[in-house]
């Protein structure tokens, strides 16, 4: 069994408790960490919803999802009867005025000092509302927290609405954003490989590496989330947020401390050294692209303007040639690329280095090295070196990986789902792996310049087969700078 650091006990309300991410991700893994013997017995999980329903259809739900979710061999019935036991609803309209937000004080009387977190996993456009109705109730006292998924928002206008609105009732201290990419195990690794290895730093500039990929590929599409994503499309799902948050823990400067503070200012420094995007540049750095019907896997599977029903402008693909402009990283293109139904799930990011000065064993001989971290879906750190391939009669240079792989090293541990970790640092009050205000604010004014770029030069998306690695256009953009995608087969 894993090692974890014990938390108090606390009470977890769960606002949007019946939606998909709340019985996908958020009660499975509190479900993990309570058959980690995690969660105290004293704490109570709240689920909020408006479903006319009870305490007992609620727990089936989530009985239910455990049943449907959990990997088969960690499907334990017992333990989740044990489990659900911690877990009931109460019914509540957000939109309701606080009168009728009894069913939620009823449930949360008798604190006893819990910890009282409200986990808001419903649409940005309830945030203030629920923080209002949180502090007209007096269910928010002056040490509960509150979490926000994202989207917060969807410019920089609206996350500021959001955030003052949220903030006029909890203070920055009190605020968690979510973004369950830096609760990846690999995002983690990343700093400690970083920070705690003196090989690294020397090597981790312009001087010696050539360019960044990130590459978060999915194989799903808009799976029942059409409404939201045909007004969000994959700039403001998925690289606002998660990519250029991947991309801070790239380049950030090392911090003094593991503070949260000092890393979020370390982010935050990359996000304001970004080089805006603009009507002029927007043409060569960035390639939009959307799903037309195609193979994934050999299973035929329709194109995004069919899953979603009506005609549509969204992007489902995203290329970026992203510039750093500071002295670490002058030079140093980061090649951002996310997508939907492209041909395999792989989430990863490629540090590549430069050639060396001179090639004394021949042309060609060999390939840069590069620093592959995958994300997903196994987990894992390889470094491509070359190396001399065995043998007699003449020098042969082979390139071979350097494996390592966390399966072998740390063999039997199983990685925990994002949110497990993220919830428990709720829970302790650390809020290192959350987003602050000014960084989001940052993200957004860079997104903003972008979107507005390709609004005024009407770009419209780029159309690509199901299951390839999106438009054409994406190879070219790097092929234009004398570079590739990193697509092992
Ligand atoms: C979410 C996006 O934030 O991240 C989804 O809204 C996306 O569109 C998901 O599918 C990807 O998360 P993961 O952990 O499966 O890579």
């Amino acid at each position: 069994m894993a090692e974890f650091i014990p938390v108090p006990p606390f009470d977890l309300v769960v606002f949007g408790a019946t939606g998909d991410l709340s019985l996908r991700k958020l009660f499975p893994s509190l479900l993990h960490r309570f058959l980690d013997g995690q969660i105290p017995a004293q704490s109570r999980i709240i689920g909020v919803a408006r479903s006319e329903i009870d305490t007992a259809a609620f727990r089936q739900m989530v009985h239910e999802a455990h049943l449907k979710f959990a990997p088969k061999d960690h499907i334990d019935e017992a333990k989740c009867t044990e489990f659900l036991k911690h877990v009931e609803y109460a019914r509540v309209d957000a939109t309701a005025p606080a009168s009728e937000w009894g069913a939620l004080k009823d449930a949360l009387a008798d604190g006893n000092g819990n910890v009282r977190i409200f986990y808001l996993s419903t649409a940005p456009s309830l945030f203030v509302t629920i923080a209002q109705r949180l502090a007209e109730t007096s269910l928010a006292t002056p040490t509960s927290r509150i979490v926000l998924e994202k989207p917060i928002g969807r410019d920089l206008a609206s996350s500021r609405a959001i955030n003052d609105g949220v903030g006029a009732v909890f203070d920055e201290r009190r605020t968690f954003r979510i973004d369950h990419y830096l609760g990846k195990e690999t995002v983690q690794n990343l700093l400690v490989l970083r920070f705690a290895n003196m090989l690294i730093e020397p090597i981790w500039s312009r001087a010696t590496i050539d360019h960044v990929q990130i590459t978060v590929a999915e194989e799903i599409g808009v799976e029942g989330r059409g409404d939201y994503y045909d007004k969000s499309g994959a700039l403001r799902d998925m690289v606002q947020n998660h990519i250029l948050q991947l991309l801070c823990l790239v380049a950030l400067e090392p911090p003094n401390t593991m503070n949260a503070d000092a890393i979020r200012t370390e982010k935050l420094k990359v996000l304001s050294a970004l080089r805006r995007i603009d009507a002029q540049n927007v043409g060569a750095k960035t390639v939009r692209g959307q799903y037309k019907a195609g193979l994934i896997k050999g299973k035929a599977v329709p194109a995004y303007v069919e899953d979603l029903g009506k005609p549509s402008k969204t992007e489902t693909f995203v290329a970026i040639k992203a510039e750093i402009d500071n002295w670490r990283w002058a030079g140093v293109p980061f090649y951002l690329r996310t997508g939907k139904r492209m041909g395999a799930r792989r989430s990863e990011i490629v540090v590549q280095f430069k050639d060396t000065p001179v090639p004394i064993f021949g042309a060609g001989a060999g390939e840069p090295n590069k620093l592959v971290m995958r994300l997903q879906p196994d987990e894992g750190v390889r470094l491509w070196l070359n190396m001399k391939e065995p043998g007699p009669g003449g020098l042969r240079v082979k390139t071979a990986p350097l494996d390592l792989s966390f399966a072998e090293e740390f063999g039997g541990v199983r990685y925990p789902d994002a949110y497990e970790r993220l919830l428990m640092d709720v829970v302790r009050g650390n809020l290192s792996l959350f987003m602050r205000r000014d960084e989001v604010d940052a993200a957004w004014d860079w997104a903003d310049d972008l979107l507005a770029a390709w609004e005024e030069t009407g770009q419209a998306p780029k159309l690509y087969t199901a299951g390839e690695n999106g438009p054409d256009q994406s190879t070219v953009m790097l092929g234009n700078d004398g570079r590739a995608w990193w697509d092992p087969e």
